[in-house]
């Protein structure tokens, strides 16, 4: 079994572009791998300083996770902030980073391009997520594209690590569907928390419609034929519908006479159906906030074992336990 390991940042509401790079496919994975998600707190930080969203955000991605099959039965899960020796870690691998490398970071690069004030926590952000991965020894990381950079700092970071003190670290891959790498908000833009907008995964009835009502598309008449591989609606629509109606669609585009109205309507239908039986289950779980928190502070538990066990090794081998 491969252990495969992805995190969200509970920056703001989960999302349909998280939950097809990522959330999705970690579900499907728990039968079929070690699987450890959680949720990154600490990341989040780095965004977010508003103490009573924090905290609701964990929650809330905690129950999105829940709600959507994920099972703390069959997986590590838990939140990033309740096993400390990850920051720990960090410390260490940033006195084996070089300053260049994160100076490089696309990420951060787009941050500071959009007039961000950047924290050191901002720039350090990589760091961390360093850790996050290399103190569970992970193999493969589930992720949009966006974040490949941040896997390839990590093997870098693990590269150099292990070339000092030894085989320390496991190097890890990104695991990219390249045909949902990057999905795309209303506007056409990625979807993302930060840019307003996203179609929520559990957006209400009233929302979702105006939402999806409002998805930017180009002026081509009713009549005219239409250019499948380069329209948001199109992109948005291939997600939630079998393979045989996506191609209905893309006939549809081509011969020209659908209206993107008429596409809108079936989308915000197929999504709403698609998230229904999870809906449900969410609400009944929604009530229950304090048992939720439980499973993560037991998820915790359940995990830290195999954190504190590599921190060992790494300062052991780094000379931290003096003699
Ligand atoms: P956001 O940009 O909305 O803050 P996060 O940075 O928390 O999202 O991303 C969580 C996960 O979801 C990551 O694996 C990221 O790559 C993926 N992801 C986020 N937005 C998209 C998108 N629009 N398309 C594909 N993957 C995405
Ligand atoms: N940086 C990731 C994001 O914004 C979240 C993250 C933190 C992560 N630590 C991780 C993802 C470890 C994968 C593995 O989406």
């Amino acid at each position: 079994m491969t252990r495969v390991l992805s995190g969200i940042q509970p920056s703001g509401t989960l999302h349909i572009g998280n939950y097809f790079a990522m959330m999705k496919r970690m579900i499907e994975f728990q039968n079929e791998h070690e699987l450890f998600c959680f949720i990154v707190n600490y990341h989040a930080m780095t965004s977010l300083h508003d103490p009573k969203a924090l905290s609701e955000n964990t929650i809330d991605a905690a129950l999105d996770f829940l709600a959507l099959g994920l099972d703390p039965e069959k997986c590590y899960f838990w939140v990033q902030s309740d096993i400390p020796e990850v920051t720990e870690l960090a410390w260490i691998l940033s006195c084996h980073t070089s300053l260049g490398l994160l100076e490089r970071s696309h990420s951060y690069k787009d941050k500071l391009a959009k007039g961000i004030t950047p924290s050191c926590g901002l720039f350090t952000y990589p760091v961390l997520m360093a850790a996050d991965i290399l103190l569970y020894q992970a193999k493969l990381i589930p992720v949009g594209k966006d974040q490949k950079q941040h896997i390839e700092i990590t093997r870098d970071i693990a590269e150099r690590f292990n070339a000092i003190y030894g085989e320390t670290f496991v190097l890890p891959e990104p695991m990219i569907s390249e045909d949902i790498a990057v999905v795309p908000g209303i506007d056409g833009q990625k979807m993302s928390k930060s840019y307003g907008n996203t179609i929520d995964i559990f957006e209400d009835e009233a929302s979702l419609k105006k939402k999806v009502m409002r998805i930017k598309t180009d002026s081509t008449p009713v009549e005219a034929p239409k250019d499948p591989e380069n329209c948001n609606l199109f992109a948005l629509y291939r997600l939630f519908a079998e393979k045989e109606k996506t191609e209905a669609l893309r006939e549809r585009y081509l011969k020209g006479g659908v209206g993107y109205g008429e596409v809108k309507k079936e989308l915000l239908g197929l999504i709403y159906e698609y998230f229904s039986p999870y809906r449900k289950k969410r609400e009944v779980l929604a009530r229950e906030r304090q048992a939720v928190k439980d499973v993560l502070k037991k998820g915790a538990e359940k995990t830290r074992p195999i954190a504190v066990k590599t921190l060992d090794d790494v300062k052991r081998r780094s000379g931290l336990y003096y003699v």
